[in-house]
């Protein structure tokens, strides 16, 4: 199927393998660093594996490393079908992949190594932030150029979704990460005190905008359609999803720094944005539910599409806690507690992951030209995994609650009535159970592995009715 075929499917098939190792390895730290915060002796008194050290390699290896390459699979994939071209370049496009294969190798070094900006999610040193760029330019020409010599003349949706997450992604990553270098891998961030914090986090939530959001939801917009065999609900309204979400996102930043330095009008403003923002993400959330009117009952059989509209549902439980916790009175108990972990995961995990999943599932059969191994093991996945978010996310909950009451409590003379450490001590037997949703959830991710890897090595040739390509003219 190389050479001769009518789109590059070879690309999308590197990047879709690697979004499964790149999540196994991602998630693999994640449970391991899960476990550090059970049981501490965990990290041998060796600097290597220290919390610190790991913990940033686990939301670069999940964040960058299995969200991109899935990001990178999936607009691949689209875009070209629904433009019905082939990729601009096909040398470009196997740049973008090992580019991006060399940041993560790279993070994968330095990170442990404990070279850092100490910015969080844009830790990597000034050399690895020049290669980001690159290989993000050269995406956007393969992405941008495919859709310059479309043969359809309207651009699906799924591509503006996918066109902003490009855009906005490499102004946050420039403006961000400007930095005067002191040695090879050392910089201080050109911007100081405050003006520092703002940046960092107009960055911070726009990564979770951008790269966590807009991309994924390009992924429903195309994946969901197609394994529900239904149109989008409402064409209209996805536009105006769009608009109304890439204007309103930008401005959100200031809730991630409630009660600080920052000016006090510049926090209110980001907790209105926020607040505004529950509006433009359920109105995608019930777009994406929708598409599956009238065909309701194809979730009792489907687990690929149980994976796509469940995520969906994750999407939407997270964007309605997300506004809530911008509240400011809301922030001041849930700031610095393990709600905020409990919220990231429900996004991480019921979003993130599961849409990529789904979209896997959905991918690749196609891309390989082999009928996927097992249904039966698909379901399996999505039942342990469903188990893995819900201990996850639910000792969160109560232990974020929990410290946050603890924190605050005061005797009648003013004292603390809880020490710090009461309220660690009070975390185990939650951070146990998050431990083993971890665990659970990795678990779903080598099921998949084994099944994946069964369908890529069989000889059963697909009878998928939308294999072939689209017949396009000669180019
Ligand atoms: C309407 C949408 C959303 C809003 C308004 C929102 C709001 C918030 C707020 C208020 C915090 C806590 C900030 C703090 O106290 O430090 C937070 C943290 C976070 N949220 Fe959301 N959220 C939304 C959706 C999402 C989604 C869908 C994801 C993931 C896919 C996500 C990922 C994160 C992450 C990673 C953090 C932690 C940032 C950090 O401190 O490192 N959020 N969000
Ligand atoms: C097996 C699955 C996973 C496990 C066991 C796990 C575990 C953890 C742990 C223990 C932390 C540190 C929490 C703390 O500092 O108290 C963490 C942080 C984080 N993880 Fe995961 N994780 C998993 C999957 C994921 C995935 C798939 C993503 C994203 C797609 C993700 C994104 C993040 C982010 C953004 C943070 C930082 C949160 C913050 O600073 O507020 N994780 N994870």
């Amino acid at each position: 199927m190389t050479g001769t075929e009518t789109y590059n499917y070879k690309v999308i098939r590197q990047f879709a393998i690697m979004t499964i190792v790149w999540g196994i390895v991602g998630m693999a730290v994640g449970v391991y660093i899960a476990a550090e915060l059970v049981w501490p002796w965990l990290n041998f008194d060796i600097p290597y594996l220290t919390f610190s050290r790991l913990r940033p390699l686990h939301t670069n290896a999940v964040i960058f490393a299995f969200g991109g390459s899935a990001l990178f699979a999936t607009s691949y994939y689209v875009v070209q079908r629904t433009c019905h071209a082939r990729l601009v370049s096909d040398k470009l496009a196997a740049f973008t992949f090992w580019g991006w294969q060399l940041v993560i190798v790279l993070a994968a070094i330095t990170l442990p190594l404990g070279i850092t900006t100490t910015k969080e999610y844009a830790e990597l040193e000034w050399p690895i932030d020049i290669l980001i760029t690159v290989v993000w330019v050269a995406y956007a020409v393969v992405f941008f150029g495919t859709i310059t010599k479309r043969r359809i003349p309207h651009i699906y949706v799924a591509n503006w979704f996918y066109g902003a997450f490009i855009i906005a992604v490499a102004i946050l990553h420039i403006f961000n990460s400007l930095a005067i270098p002191v040695s090879m891998w050392k910089s201080y961030s050109a911007y100081a005190g405050v003006q520092d914090a703002m940046v960092q986090w107009w960055y911070g939530h726009n990564a979770v905008g951008f790269f966590l959001t807009a991309g994924f939801l390009g992924m429903m917009y195309y994946f969901i359609p197609k394994q529900a065999q239904r149109p989008v609900y409402s064409y209209r309204l996805s536009i105006v999803h769009f608009w109304a979400l890439i204007f309103t996102y930008i401005w959100a930043g200031p809730h991630h720094l409630h009660y600080t330095a920052l000016p006090d009008w510049v926090q209110s403003l980001g907790m209105v944005m926020s607040l505004i923002l529950l509006a433009p993400s359920w109105g995608g959330m019930i777009n994406g539910m929708m598409t599956l009117s009238g065909a309701w009952e194809k979730l009792r059989s489907d687990p690929i599409l149980r994976f796509l509209v469940v995520a969906v549902s994750f999407y939407g439980m997270s964007t309605f806690e997300g506004p809530m916790m911008a509240i400011k009175t809301v922030n001041a108990l849930s700031h610095y507690t393990d709600w905020t972990i409990g919220h990231v995961h429900s996004g991480a995990l019921g979003w993130v992951a599961l849409i990529s999943i789904g979209s896997l599932y959905y991918l690749i059969p196609r891309l390989f030209g082999r009928e996927l191994y097992s249904t039966k093991l698909v379901e399996i996945h999505f039942w342990i995994a469903m188990i893995g978010i819900v201990l996850y996310i639910t000792s969160m909950w109560v232990s974020g609650i929990m410290q946050g009451l603890m924190w605050r409590a005061v005797n009648p003379d003013g004292t603390l009535t809880y020490s710090f450490v009461e309220s660690v001590q009070a975390m185990h037997p939650y951070y146990l159970i998050r431990w083993l949703g971890g665990v659970f959830f990795l678990l779903g991710m080598l099921v998949m592995a084994y099944n994946i890897f069964k369908t890529v090595n069989s000889s059963k040739t697909a009878k998928i009715n939308d294999l072939i390509p689209a017949p396009v003219l000669a180019h």
